[in-house]
């Protein structure tokens, strides 16, 4: 039992790169289950701060080997500019290993997350722009094209061939583009498999090995439970499945090896794209929130809309991932607020719902129930030990954990890695 499950329990952007770099020093492999460049995640090596989104941030760390699982779509190209640049600054990423399995985005799929958004006009879903729902689209109806393609390239003409026939007749047809060039991208995505060649293994054979061998391994969850294909606030969702089920089938591992299932949990939410936010505050402390937590999207540059703490996410998050522990980042952005509100449910038509309510349209509609909870004035980013948090905040983080009835292991009052403290 050496598996770590590390999710998002809200729309993402809770602070798992820093929840993973924290882990790091326990583990031997960081493995990505899910997405693709949607995500993001800021790295710092040397004097240079780095935004990666598809290599895993356990990249640098000598002792770590990365995964990009089996149920990640992979841009090769994007991939390629990340290694380079980490070569630039002398990160081995020899370690990086490639799941065979994995399906490809193309260029097709960017262009049609392009004009597919457009389309949709105010009923657009705000994504990345990435390619990532058309990449998973194509897995779904068995006309994507895979990692393991790369490495053959009579395969990998037949399969671009029929899939890129119905693309180009789309992008034509329906939304008057130019159709795309199968030689122009045969030839690009050989080259990139030329180079990605020694990194592309069976990653599900590799860590089942590794368990076996004793080693410690971490999925590290991209996007967060909110926005997850199945349970999150469709069609406001990223096209793959971020929450710990999701783990195992991306990674190609069985549940009995988890052993512990980490939720990061942002002290306040934030979301990027479209879709229903009910603690979302559009008032003076949603703006505190937004300038104090420098809340701008790693991928998109987007600002992130703000708000209170939910705890109807936090315990379907808790509910869907059977969480084992919180780890609450960002507490030190509330600081100052005089008040800090926790929504306990939503109210719609004069019923309560503590639960996520059966359907989404009370979602849209309904009022956030609050409990108003006394704020603190103390700066917490010197803060090293929970004796250290003043009582207010003390009381916020114990409010958290029990009505998410998941105890709260961590506290982030930082971006650095000493700013972390254990809660008990
Ligand atoms: P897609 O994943 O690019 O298709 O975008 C679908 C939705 O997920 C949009 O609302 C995006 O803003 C959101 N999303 C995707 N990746 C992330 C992420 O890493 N953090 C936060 N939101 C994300």
């Amino acid at each position: 039992m050496s598996v770590t499950i590390l999710v998002g329990t809200q729309w993402g952007d809770e602070g798992k790169g820093k929840a993973t770099d924290l882990l790091a020093d326990q583990m031997d492999f960081v493995v990505r289950y899910q997405g693709g460049n949607n995500a993001g995640h800021t790295v710092v090596a040397g004097d240079r701060t780095l935004k990666l989104h598809l290599v895993p941030s356990g990249i640098l760390y000598d002792h770590i080997t990365t995964v990009i699982g089996d149920g990640v779509v992979v841009d090769p190209r994007v991939l390629l500019e990340e290694m380079d640049e980490l070569g630039t600054l002398g990160v081995d990423t020899s370690r990086l290993l490639i799941s065979t399995n994995a399906h490809l985005i193309m260029p097709y799929h960017l262009e049609l997350d392009r004009v597919t958004e457009r389309y949709l006009g105010r009923q657009q879903l705000g994504t990345t722009k990435r390619g990532i729902g058309p990449a998973y689209a194509d897995k779904v109806s068995r006309i994507g094209l895979r990692v393991q393609d790369l490495t053959d390239e009579k395969i990998f003409r037949q399969k671009l061939e029929t899939a890129i026939k119905e693309k180009n007749a789309i992008l034509s047809k329906v939304y008057n583009r130019l159709p795309l060039d199968p030689e122009e991208i045969a030839t690009d995505y050989m080259r990139f498999g030329a180079r990605l060649a020694p990194h592309i293994v069976d990653t599900s054979a590799v860590l089942h090995q590794a368990l076996r061998d004793g080693k410690r391994v971490l999925l590290e969850g991209a996007q967060g439970t909110l926005l997850d294909l199945d349970h999150g606030t469709y069609p406001f969702v990223t096209s793959s499945n971020p929450v710990a089920g999701g783990a195992l089938v991306g990674a190609g591992l069985g549940p009995k090896e988890v052993e512990r299932v980490i939720g990061v949990t942002k002290a306040y939410v934030t979301r990027v794209g479209s879709g229903p936010f009910p603690t979302e505050d559009h008032g003076k402390d949603g703006e505190w929130m937004q300038e104090h937590g420098h809340e701008f999207g790693t991928t998109t540059g987007r600002r992130r809309r703000c708000g209170w703490f939910d705890a109807v996410l936090l315990r379907f998050a808790a509910r869907l991932n059977g969480l084992t522990e919180l780890f609450v980042t960002k507490l030190d952005v509330l600081s100052g607020l005089e008040t800090v509100k926790v929504c306990v449910a939503y109210r719609y038509e004069g019923e309560r719902y503590e639960d996520l309510p059966p359907h989404q349209s009370i979602l849209h509609k309904g009022e956030p129930v609050y409990e108003e909870m006394e704020g603190w004035s103390e700066d917490l980013t010197q803060a090293r030990s929970a004796t250290d948090l003043p009582a207010a905040a003390r009381k916020y983080l114990d409010r958290m954990a029990e009505l998410a009835d998941v105890p709260v292991r961590m506290v982030s009052v930082g971006p650095s890695r000493e700013q972390t403290l254990e809660a008990g």
